[in-house]
């Protein structure tokens, strides 16, 4: 398949250039900024931006190879300054320029084609083109870039200051789109039906049963489907039920998956969870307990069920470019449970099918399979599941309280409409207790926290500012239907410097 491939120097908007051009159904991909360019390896490369300034030491360059192979190249932003710096031109520090600026087209042919005479174009650097570089044109420029969009027609190589792959930049998916199958001659054959056949495709040519650990979630339910359809008896699914998953969550599971024909085993290990959570309060002690509990449960099925050849996860791309990434270790701020800590000695292969997929084209797959709405459209849900909303230790009271007025959270905002187009929508507990007046007694009971949020990423989230009718009917709910809450507040800290859960 034709591909463009993204060199990333290190800019927070590097997946979205290769988003922007899956979105026209052209398969790009991410890979590290240093990464060669093999013979026939892509139909064109775009250089990202990024942190650096060319002219400072040690600033990250492509391999040779990527100038060398006579494929189309773009840089983006810190790749415009490559591109510039390799053909000898000039690049100076600056005015920060940042935030929109007016890009006035001067070619409106090629690159910048059908865009019109002038659109809002993202800036966001400290650096700019002095002087272009010979054998270049200029082809677009801002008031404070006289070289915002140079060209080299000939060598097909461009550069442009300013960031297509953001929203705020007007037309910006067709200059991507003028670069990927006008200048690349790259076609438009990333489609997730054809992404589904070939997948299948290749898990068929597979041997061995296989083993899938599944949550309900849509990304483990994708997964098992695909492998479902291409391995039939050779997949077994395994659901833990931990004890920590929300209200109706297991038999929702079940019966989704099972009305799918997949062969699904239910393990119910809550008593084991919850004895091995008593006495725990510290969060990172709490998960860690959650992921080795699983992992134990895991291979003691992997053992009596097997032998199994395969392991299956529903990894997602993101997680593969994060876990390969050569740059410094970010700091831990939540250990994420899956089931990657699984024993080497099982001797099971890693079988991933979704690992190319970002999460949107997960949600294609779901309709080209035909999985339920109810699964694809379900808020996400953390690994170590109700153990990080219980604050504190994990009590069976507790969790109580924290389903209970969960469901009750989640059935307000659908009945209100709007559990669609949240992130997240919970209900947390801790040990804090509040007095209150119910009919003419005291009522000593816990204080619920509900926390509602929206985000694209979970990197960063906003608190949902939901109608005050909506909040009145969930507090409303939540006291008179559950014994224990006494109180209800609603969580309004952002992320950063809150995270999205309490734990
Ligand atoms: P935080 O709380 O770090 O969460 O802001 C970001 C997103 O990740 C989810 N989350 C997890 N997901 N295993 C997961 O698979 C985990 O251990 C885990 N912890 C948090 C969280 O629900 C939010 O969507």
């Amino acid at each position: 398949m034709d591909r463009i491939l993204v060199l990333d120097f290190g800019s927070q908007y590097s997946h979205l250039i290769c988003r922007r051009i899956r979105d026209m159904s052209v398969y790009a991909e991410l890979a590290p900024h240093d990464a060669p360019l093999e013979p026939g390896g892509a139909s064109g490369v775009i250089l990202s931006g990024g942190p650096e300034s060319v002219y400072a030491e040690g600033a990250p360059r492509p391999h040779p190879s990527v100038f060398e192979a006579g494929v189309p190249v773009l840089g983006i932003c810190y790749g415009h300054q490559l591109v510039v710096e390799r053909f000898g031109g000039r690049v100076r520090r600056a005015n920060r320029e940042y935030g929109s600026s007016e890009l006035e087209v001067v070619d409106g042919a090629g690159l910048l084609g059908g865009i019109g005479g002038s659109v809002r174009a993202w800036m966001s650097h400290g650096d700019e083109a002095e002087e272009v570089p010979p054998g270049f044109e200029v082809i677009g420029r801002t008031g404070a870039s006289a070289a915002a969009a140079i060209a080299m027609r000939e060598r097909r190589v461009y550069g442009i200051q300013f960031h297509p792959e953001v929203a705020h930049t007007e037309r910006g998916s067709r200059i991507l789109e003028n670069f990927a199958v006008g200048i690349c001659g790259a076609k438009k054959e990333w489609t997730m039906e054809g992404f589904a056949e070939s997948a299948m495709s290749s898990i068929s040519a597979t041997g061995g049963r296989i083993l899938c650990g599944v949550s309900g979630g849509i990304d483990s339910s994708v997964a098992a489907l695909l492998i479902h359809r291409a391995a039939g008896d050779r997949l077994t699914c395994v659901l833990v039920d931990n004890g920590l998953l929300r209200e109706g969550e297991r038999e929702e599971a079940e019966s989704v998956l099972r009305g799918l024909g997949i062969n699904l085993e239910t393990v119910d290990a809550s008593e084991r969870f919850l004895a091995r959570l008593r006495g725990v309060s510290d969060p990172e002690e709490k998960r860690m307990a959650v992921g080795d509990e699983f992992a134990r449960v895991f291979t003691e099925f992997a053992r009596e069920r097997g032998p199994f050849r395969w392991l299956a996860q529903g990894t997602l791309y993101p997680d593969v470019i994060e876990s390969g990434s050569a740059k410094g270790p970010a700091s831990v701020i939540k250990s994420h449970h899956n089931v990657g800590g699984l024993p080497s000695w099982l001797g099971l292969e890693v079988l991933e099918p979704l690992r190319d997929l970002y999460k949107d084209e997960v949600r294609k797959v779901a309709r080209v399979l035909g999985i339920p709405g109810s699964v694809s459209a379900r808020h996400p849900f953390p690994g170590p599941g109700l153990a990080v909303r219980v604050i504190g230790e994990v009590t069976p009271a507790k969790l109580q309280i924290a389903r209970s007025a969960g469901r009750i959270v989640e059935e307000e905002l659908r009945g209100a409409g709007l559990y669609g187009s949240v992130w997240q929508a919970y209900a947390a507990v801790g040990d804090d207790m509040a007095v209150g007046v119910v009919g003419d007694e005291r009522r000593h009971g816990n204080i619920v926290i509900v926390r509602v949020v929206d985000s694209v990423d979970a990197m960063t989230a906003d608190w949902t500012r939901l109608p005050h009718g909506v909040l009145e009917g969930i507090s409303n709910r939540i006291t008179n239907e559950i014994e224990g809450a006494a109180w209800v507040a609603y969580a309004i800290s952002s992320k950063p410097p809150a995270t999205i859960e309490p734990q």
